[in-house]
């Protein structure tokens, strides 16, 4: 680092400077409102919610700035709603692990990867052989998730749990007869739905009226001929209805989907004076407060103004930020480490140990933390977080924990991502190992594969590495070009998504207007144009401090 160019940067920003955030807000995002169907669990109420019930619970863990929770949480909240009728048998919460204070929390129900589902069941306790159930493949949409629920559900049963959820194993007598055998005697009616064996109409409609007095919903496979020759029906979904004379009747109507499936019951029971009973959640419950207006705005906007004609540049607070967040809310979350985790781990810290622009206070935090790691056959992850926590108490970090070039202009956009792609794009200019051309590289994919909370971003970012040949970088430079190649593939899938700032659309990187020589005439890249700008852009000597307490960094300045 060249100390003259230090001085010059910093001080021609500091003057005039709005000194930022310097309150330390904590900015993380609710994807879940107190009038959503979705019960908000935190470390508070977590137990008391879960633990101990006649119901099950569906708990959905996520991270607000994760782009893929982002996008779940409507079919969350849609789930909720669908099966709100379903509450006294299973309820749906979520819990923010993106905030801080919900940490142990997550740490405690081992979720790395999100979002993630567990499912609890009634009578929970909290045991480490016991810290609920994943419930996979859970981003789809709506009747997706109904049958994941579903094939929970039944599995619970089959294991002997699921006391509170009526019959949903499928019916396999090869007679009507012996319906009755085990239903309570106040069963008058019951349903018996032929369909087919990969159809879920018969258990959903059963849950769905589970609270109907009097009657009682089962199903069968149409493919079991001994009993379907029997039945009066010959299309499927085809019903009958049973009552305690064991007289059978083809349930009238056309039934092909759940909706056309219970109004042709509610019209069969209208006639015998029962009602089918289905409790409606209450759109009526007031939506929060409108966000209180910020009385900072007008400083915040003239910081904001000010930054984006900065252009590409990389601040220390944002570098900070990243590393800051991975130690606290992405490794802390994790139980233990050990393994190939650990590993990754250790050359993470390695790196930010040798790279990483700290400042004048760091070197015995980064001793602790090298120390910790080192020569251990496994860490608890929270102690890395009391590590961290311990730094910012003496002021080994310069800046709040906040974003500045990547803030969003809404709080559920841009963020840590952000940040964690410019720590890696810095660290790949800044780093020096000849004979380790890939050291960033693989340090980054470790990173993302086995701590980034983004389950969808770790995926991507893996496949990517192994189709781009990650493993055949073979020099300083083309390592830098590699991530800057993939962060652009990444840039074009996610342009247009629901989860682009609209204020920041992602375009390919560098912009012709930032970077004009950047691109040829034929509209290729010239990469050589574009390895200057990245190692100017990211350049030690070119990181900025607004928002940043100089004095922490360089001590001797004042
Ligand atoms: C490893 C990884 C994988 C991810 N995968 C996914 C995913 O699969 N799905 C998903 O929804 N989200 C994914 N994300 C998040 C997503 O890429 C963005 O980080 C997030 O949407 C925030 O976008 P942003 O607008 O702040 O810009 P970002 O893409 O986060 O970029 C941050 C900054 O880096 C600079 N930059 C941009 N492009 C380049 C480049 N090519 N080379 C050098 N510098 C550049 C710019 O200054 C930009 O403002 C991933 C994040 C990471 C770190
Ligand atoms: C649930 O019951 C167990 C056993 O009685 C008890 O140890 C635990 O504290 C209870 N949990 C809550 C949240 O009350
Ligand atoms: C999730 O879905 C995919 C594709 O549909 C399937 O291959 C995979 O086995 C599923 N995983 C689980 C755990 O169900
Ligand atoms: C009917 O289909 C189900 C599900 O595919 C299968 O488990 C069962 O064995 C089949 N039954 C008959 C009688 O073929
Ligand atoms: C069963 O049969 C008896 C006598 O035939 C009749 O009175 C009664 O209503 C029937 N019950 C039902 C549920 O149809
Ligand atoms: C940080 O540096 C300052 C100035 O050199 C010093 O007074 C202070 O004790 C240091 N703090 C720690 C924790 O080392
Ligand atoms: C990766 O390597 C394979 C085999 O050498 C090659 O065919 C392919 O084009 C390479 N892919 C990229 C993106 O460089």
């Amino acid at each position: 680092m060249k100390t003259t160019e230090i001085l010059c940067i910093t001080l021609s920003l500091l003057t005039n400077l709005n000194p930022a955030p310097a309150d330390q807000e904590k900015k993380h995002v609710q994807l879940y409102h107190a009038e959503d169907d979705v019960q908000i669990l935190d470390i508070d109420n977590f137990k008391t919610q879960v633990e101990n019930k006649s119901h099950a619970w569906l708990v959905e863990f996520y991270m607000g700035w994760c782009g893929n929770c982002q996008r779940f949480a409507p079919s969350w909240k849609a789930l909720a709603t669908d099966i709100f009728n379903w509450k006294d048998l299973v309820q749906v919460g979520a819990v923010a692990c993106s905030d801080e204070i919900n940490s142990p929390l997550c740490r405690e129900y081992e979720i790395v990867h999100y979002p993630a589902v567990k499912y609890f069941h009634e009578n929970y306790q909290t045991i480490p052989q016991d810290l609920g159930v994943f419930v996979h493949n859970i981003t789809e949409g709506i009747s997706s998730l109904r049958h994941h629920v579903i094939d929970r559900i039944v599995t619970e049963i089959n294991e002997g749990r699921g006391v509170m959820y009526p019959n949903l194993l499928p019916y396999t007598h090869s007679d009507v007869s012996r319906l009755f055998d085990s239903v309570p005697s106040t069963i008058q009616y019951i349903f018996l739905v032929v369909q087919a064996p990969q159809s879920y109409l018969g258990a959903e409609v059963a849950l769905d009226l589970h609270k109907t007095l009097g009657i009682a919903i089962r199903y069968a496979f149409n493919n079991h001929s001994g009993l379907v020759n029997n039945l009066p029906i010959d299309k499927f979904p085809g019903v009958v209805v049973l009552d305690r004379n064991n007289s059978i009747h083809v349930l009238p109507g056309v039934i092909n989907d759940i909706k056309q499936l219970k109004s042709a019951i509610a019209i069969f029971l209208s006639d015998k004076g029962i009602k089918i009973f289905e409790e409606i959640p209450s759109k009526t419950k007031n939506p929060t407060n409108k966000p209180t207006p910020d009385p900072k705005q007008k400083a915040r906007t003239l910081l904001k103004q000010r930054i984006q004609k900065m252009g590409d540049v990389v601040f220390q607070m944002d570098l900070e930020s990243a590393v800051r967040y991975s130690l606290k809310l992405e490794i802390a979350n994790i139980k233990i480490i050990q393994d190939e985790q650990l590993k990754a781990l250790v050359a993470y810290l390695g790196v930010v140990e040798k790279y990483f622009p700290f400042g004048h206070n760091a070197s015995s935090f980064l001793k602790e933390l090298i120390d910790f790691t080192h020569n251990v056959g496994q860490i608890e992850g929270w102690k890395i977080g009391e590590i961290v926590k311990r730094a910012e108490e003496n002021r080994v970090f310069s800046s709040p924990q906040r974003f500045l070039a990547c803030e969003g202009s809404l709080s559920r956009y841009r963020g840590y991502p952000c940040s964690l792609w410019k720590l890696f794009h810095y660290l790949t200019v800044n780093a020096v190992q000849e004979e380790n051309p890939k050291e960033i590289l693989d340090v980054m994919h470790g990173y993302v594969k086995f701590f980034f909370a983004c389950a969808v971003c770790s995926q991507h970012f893996q496949e990517m590495a192994a189709r781009r040949n990650m493993s055949d970088v073979a020099s300083l430079d083309s390592a830098i070009l590699w991530l800057w190649e993939a962060h652009n593939e990444v840039n074009e899938r996610l342009a247009g998504d629901l989860t682009e700032d609209p204020e920041f659309p992602k375009r390919q990187f560098p912009t012709n207007e930032a970077c004009p020589r950047c691109v040829n005439l034929d509209n290729s890249w010239n990469s050589e144009e574009v390895l200057k700008y990245l190692k100017n852009m990211y350049g030690s000597f070119n990181v900025r401090y607004i928002g940043s307490d100089t004095k922490v960094l360089f001590p001797g300045l004042e």
